[in-house]
């Protein structure tokens, strides 16, 4: 096990939900598919599964998540009723409180940012990502938020294809420990989402907008089916991305897709 981590101090770094169990293991497929099954066994909000290394970690867009020992990977349960599955997606909470938690590691001269929906990015390359997975159960409904950061560990030497586009946060800074990293986390998801139990929402938008350097920029975002380009104009209140065609004559709100940058016209 790495130095430092244990079940007990997994779960005082949580602190949010703090009845909830906690589970750590030394290698899994995926936490998610941990999580998902202790759910279906009627497990609380909040449980958590962490492990050392994943051998089938999971991406979004069916993609595989490079998961070698010296990274982060967890996966914690969500019970929302209807109307708050209505509002804000906990992934874009997610993603944002990963951000907001780096910002007290990462260095002043390379800030996290967010790249939209929910990736976090490190001097413009990719440090940690979010996957949420909602079904409903005969016990209830289930989200399973996944949680991958890349600490130490080097995801380019599981994946050289990665190469351009990932990064670890041991590259900019001395790599914090994990305890630290969760517990600033939890820190920052619990008040993201006490903010949407409140109404809030509003707040929690401005500051996903604010981390998204992409915002107000011409984009391209690869759909299912097409590639919609435009600027990236706005957050819509369900945490969309607000799409509008040069000169304004047309405006999508995009709820899942693949934003990259366009040159200037
Ligand atoms: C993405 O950006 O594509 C999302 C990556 C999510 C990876 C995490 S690691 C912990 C959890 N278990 C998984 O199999 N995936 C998520």
């Amino acid at each position: 096990m790495r130095a430092g981590l244990d079940e007990s101090s997994i779960a005082e770094a949580r602190a949010w939900r703090a009845a909830a169990p906690v589970e750590l293991h030394e290698r899994l497929a995926s936490t998610n598919d941990r999580l998902d099954e202790l759910a279906a066994s009627g497990a609380p909000e909040g449980t958590l599964v962490l492990a050392l290394e994943q051998l089938q970690g999971r991406g979004r867009h069916g993609r595989a998540w490079a998961s070698p020992p010296g990274g982060l990977y967890f996966s914690f349960l969500l019970r929302p009723d209807e109307a708050m599955s209505q509002r804000l997606p906990a992934t874009l909470l997610g993603g944002l409180a990963v951000c907001q938690a780096l910002e007290a590691f990462a260095p002043p001269h390379a800030p996290p940012q967010l790249k939209w929906p929910n990736d976090v990015l490190l001097a413009g390359r990719k440090v940690a990502g979010v996957l949420g997975e909602m079904s409903r159960g005969p016990e209830g409904n289930r989200l399973l938020i996944g949680v991958g950061i890349n600490l130490a560990a080097d995801p380019r030497q599981a994946a050289p294809e990665l190469r351009e586009v990932a990064a670890s946060l041991g590259e900019v800074t001395p790599a914090p420990d994990a305890v630290s990293v969760l517990r600033a986390f939890f820190g920052a998801f619990a008040a993201l989402h006490a903010l949407v139990e409140a109404g809030r929402e509003a707040e929690v938008l401005a500051a996903a907008a604010a981390r998204m350097p992409l915002l107000g920029q011409r984009v391209q975002v690869r759909l299912p089916q097409r590639v919609a380009r435009g600027v990236f104009s706005g957050l819509s209140a369900s945490g969309g991305l607000v799409l509008e065609s040069e000169g304004g004559a047309r405006r999508d709100v995009l709820l899942a897709g693949e934003v990259e940058r366009l040159r200037p016209q």
